[in-house]
């Protein structure tokens, strides 16, 4: 189904045609829907923006296109300021748009006409260390973000590109030689994990010559050493066990786990081809890649500023010990990656501090040759604690997310125990399981990813705000008047009309879904569906309010229960791609 802002851009282009726009400037006619509702329901400044181009008074333009403009029963036209074009959209337009949608298995959501293969890099923890609330930002956007994709149509392969491989392995199997307990590792085998790590972390902080000695062993298990292998084989399989259990409570899944373990064997392979290409050299025993010397300093990754001037900040992708970076993994899986899986896009949802890492990857793997290959950094702020400084636990350090979500889930339990109808303990427990992880989600979704948000559990778990739960809320509060409704009706052939400014606009929010959700993809910015799902439900609550729904005579009830069924079916599909459920009863 063509959107309603589809059809009068459509239209609007026919019409700057028909006043002799063409070719880059007749792109360049856009229609959005209006901040303003005062001055209509959609908008377009392409007038002002094709005039001035064309050294034309845009207000001329505009009459000279609404002249020509055909929008007949779609639309009312004005022309505003300096050259706006508003177009006012009448009741019965929305009435038959609401009334289509609700036909459509798809709410009026089009596949994309051209679909890509999209490879989504997400969450991605370190193995041997739990999970920490760190990951959950990149857990939690690239899940939404791949569940939004393919309901868009695209192709999209999730990879969970896990660091098994890297320095941490070092610390527990120096650790591991020294001070496991086997007992413990039964118990509770990620916290004897984690205990191991931070023995050697604890020690190495002051003696380098014990963080030599975890070099060592890293690199032993890097060429192949038998007996670092099979600890590392061990360990990774509690870690993944471990993991799995974390993914499932949160309703996570990837189609593939090519750790950074996987590209062991590449390694060399991709070592070689720069040194061939003459792209690496040694400096210092390391060997690395410099500047290309193309465009400003300022824009270069491999350059510093420092107070004698700009100096070289190359990517190290071999350590002077001989052992691999993170980086080299990196170059071997975008090869893999484009080799295997015939990738043209590569998404990497992690977080803004690892920000250089990537403008260098991505440069060098265009001059290895991927130019034709798109590579984008998904990166994403930090989750703050109430002081305002990145989220700790009392001891200082960060949160594992195993604790963070049982917090939410405890946390929704206080607020169902004060306000749920629910009598049934059991059912109380569940929908305190759903309420505490989707509350998570959620408020990690309606922040825009670049910014920081502080982790507020009470404010996230409340019924009121801008939160799951208040969502979660309105759809049962939908679904309820359908419990209500006696008899059976056919809401297939029931006409939609609408008298009351409330429920007029509660219309125009709901075909609106099909216009916000092309738009979250384009800057990969799922908290514009998140937000686009509270003022639908606000706009349900102001209708629910001023209109009687089952009261009303005949023709008006179904035609506002075509709305009530409209409205629970996008908050339970919108929720659904942020990956949050929704209760049938709270
Ligand atoms: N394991 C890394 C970390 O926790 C994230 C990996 C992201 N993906 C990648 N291809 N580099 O910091």
């Amino acid at each position: 189904m063509m959107t309603l802002a589809e059809e009068l851009k459509g239209r609007l282009r026919v019409a700057f045609e028909a006043c002799g726009i063409e070719g880059a400037a007749l792109e360049r006619v856009g229609v959005g829907s209006a901040t303003d509702l005062r001055f209509g329901d959609y908008q377009s400044n392409a007038a002002m923006v094709i005039a001035k181009q064309a050294k034309q008074n845009p207000r001329a333009l505009a009459e000279a296109v609404i002249e020509k403009l055909d929008v007949a029963g779609l639309a009312e036209m004005e022309i505003a300021g300096p050259g706006f074009l508003n177009f006012r959209v009448p009741p019965e337009t929305f009435a038959t748009r609401v009334k289509e949608m609700s036909r459509d298995e798809r709410l009026g959501v089009s596949r994309v006409a051209v679909p890509e293969r999209i490879t989504l890099d997400f969450s991605a923890p370190n193995v041997a260390k739990p999970m920490h609330v760190g990951h959950i930002r990149s857990t939690i956007i690239g899940d939404s973000l791949s569940r939004i994709g393919r309901f868009l149509g695209h192709e999209v392969i999730t990879d969970n590109h896990i660091g098994d491989w890297g320095t941490q392995f070092g610390m527990v199997i120096w650790a591991w030689k020294k001070e496991l307990n086997r007992d413990d590792l039964e118990k509770d085998p990620l916290g004897e994990l984690l205990r191991l790590y931070r023995i050697a972390n604890e020690a190495g902080k002051a003696d380098e010559t014990l963080r030599e000695a975890c070099r060592e062993e890293l690199v032993k298990l890097q060429q192949g050493d038998e007996e670092n292998h099979k600890i590392w084989t061990e360990c990774v399989g509690y870690s993944l066990r471990g993991l799995e259990r974390m993914y499932e409570r949160l309703d996570v899944s990837f189609d593939h786990w090519m750790g950074e373990s996987a590209y062991n064997d590449r390694l060399q392979g991709v070592i070689d081809s720069l040194m061939e290409a003459g792209l690496a050299r040694e400096s210092s025993g390391a060997l690395c890649v410099f500047s290309s010397g193309e465009g400003k300093p300022e824009a270069d990754p491999f350059q510093i500023q420092k107070k004698e001037g700009w100096e070289n900040n190359p990517m190290i992708v071999r350590k002077s010990d001989g052992g691999f970076n993170y980086a080299t993994t990196d170059l071997a899986t975008i090869d893999f990656r484009v080799e295997k899986w015939g990738a043209k896009k590569i998404l990497y949802v992690v977080d803004h501090r690892q920000g250089l890492h990537f403008r260098q990857l991505f440069d060098v793997a265009r001059r290895r040759g991927h130019e034709d290959v798109e590579l984008v950094h998904v990166s994403f702020g930090t989750i703050l604690g109430k002081d305002g400084k990145p989220l700790k636990t009392r001891s200082g350090d960060l949160p594992q997310l195993e604790d963070v979500l049982n917090d939410a889930r405890d946390a929704a339990r206080i607020t169902i125990e004060e306000r749920s109808k629910l009598e049934d303990s059991g059912e109380k427990d569940d929908l305190a399981e759903l309420i505490g992880i989707s509350a998570v989600k959620f408020t990690e979704l309606s922040h825009h990813r670049m910014s920081d948000y502080v982790f507020d559990l009470e404010k996230m778990v409340a019924l009121e705000g801008d939160t799951a739960p208040y969502l979660q809320y309105s759809y049962v509060r939908v679904r309820s008047i359908f419990r209500k409704v006696e008899g059976e009706i056919d809401l297939k052939g029931a006409a939609v009309s609408l008298t009351e400014d409330a429920e007029v606009h509660l219309a125009r929010m709901l075909i609106r879904f099909a216009e916000v959700l092309p738009v979250v993809l384009g800057d990969y910015r799922p908290n514009l569906l998140a937000t686009y799902l509270l003022e639908l439900a606000r706009a349900f609550h102001s209708f629910f309010e001023a209109c009687p729904v089952l009261k009303a005579e005949e023709a008006q009830r179904n035609s506002r229960l075509v709305l009530c069924e409209t409205t629970a079916r996008v908050l339970k599909k919108g929720l659904s791609l942020l990956g949050v459920a929704v209760p049938e009863r709270m």
